[in-house]
């Protein structure tokens, strides 16, 4: 993420009038830089490497700010767009899919997704006969990772290695950054620094709430109920923090909570 842009003062441009091309502003406009500090004040350090430009609208391979100024998009939205800004076939297909309020359906069939499915796997190449949908690049790579584990390991037990080019870009999550992120960017990310509680049988399950310091924020000390201990003993000062999301139908309430720890 190499582009980032700290520093805001707006430089004086050559103004540019081309076929596709239009500057008309310094850069970043002035105009942007009150939108761009306020985005920059809710989001976190991982989304700094956009440059300083205010996307306004965009259409085929073109993008506009708001104050005159239209550029090429070389980067086609980050490839979500290689099809094109705003192409009619994929908005009238988006538009179809709202007006149906077909918009949600995790857990069950629909025939939309299977005419998809159909669809990708006829154009895809030879003895790939199944396909599944995603919403992202990092997913489809955390699944594919996954894939390759599970063919080593029908080959040989110890066949889990999988190749990939130091410091490349392969997504957010943490199977992603493993295989490419540089250096301790996952440090100390294993099997053995993940802790599993035995969830006590349903009826009887309790969670415990802590409080350290002074502060409102509670964290999670265990689950305890009938014989099982109150509290885990492994979290301790080297846990980093709690993610309490009991499978559905465990417990009786369910819950869902990330507690912070030390
Ligand atoms: C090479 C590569 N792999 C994976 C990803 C992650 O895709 P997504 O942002 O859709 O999760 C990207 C996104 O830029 C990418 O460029």
């Amino acid at each position: 993420m190499a582009l980032h842009v700290s520093d805001l003062t707006p430089v004086t441009t050559q103004p540019v009038n081309t076929r596709f091309r239009r500057i008309v502003t310094p850069l970043p406009a002035p105009q942007s830089i009150a939108e761009i500090e306020r985005l920059r004040r809710f989001e976190p350090q991982s989304m700094a490497g956009m440059p300083p430009i205010l996307w306004d609208g965009a259409a085929n391979f073109l993008v506009r700010d708001p104050y005159g100024n239209q550029w090429i998009d070389l980067s086609s939205g980050i490839v979500v767009a290689n099809v094109g800004h705003a192409n009619p076939d994929v908005m009238a297909a988006i538009g179809r899919q709202l007006d149906a309020k077909r918009i949600f359906s995790y857990a069950f069939s629909t025939q939309i997704r299977r005419e998809l499915l159909e669809r990708l796997v006829k154009v895809a190449p030879e003895g790939l006969d199944k396909a599944i949908l995603f919403s992202s690049g990092t997913e489809a790579n955390e699944c594919a990772l996954s894939l390759m584990r599970k063919h080593g390991l029908q080959i040989a037990p110890d066949k889990l290695g999988i190749l990939s080019f130091e410091s490349s870009y392969h997504g957010r999550t943490l199977a992603a950054k493993l295989a490419g992120g540089p250096p301790g960017i996952v440090d100390g990310f294993q099997r053995e620094s993940l802790f599993h509680w035995q969830l006590p049988p349903a009826r009887r399950a309790r969670f415990a709430w802590i409080r350290r310091g002074s502060g409102r924020a509670r964290h999670p000390a265990g689950i305890g109920g009938g014989d099982h201990p109150r509290v885990d003993p492994r979290l301790d000062d080297h846990t980093a923090s709690g993610a309490l999301h009991p499978p559905v139908g465990r417990v009786g309430r369910s819950k869902q909570r990330a507690g912070g720890g030390r």
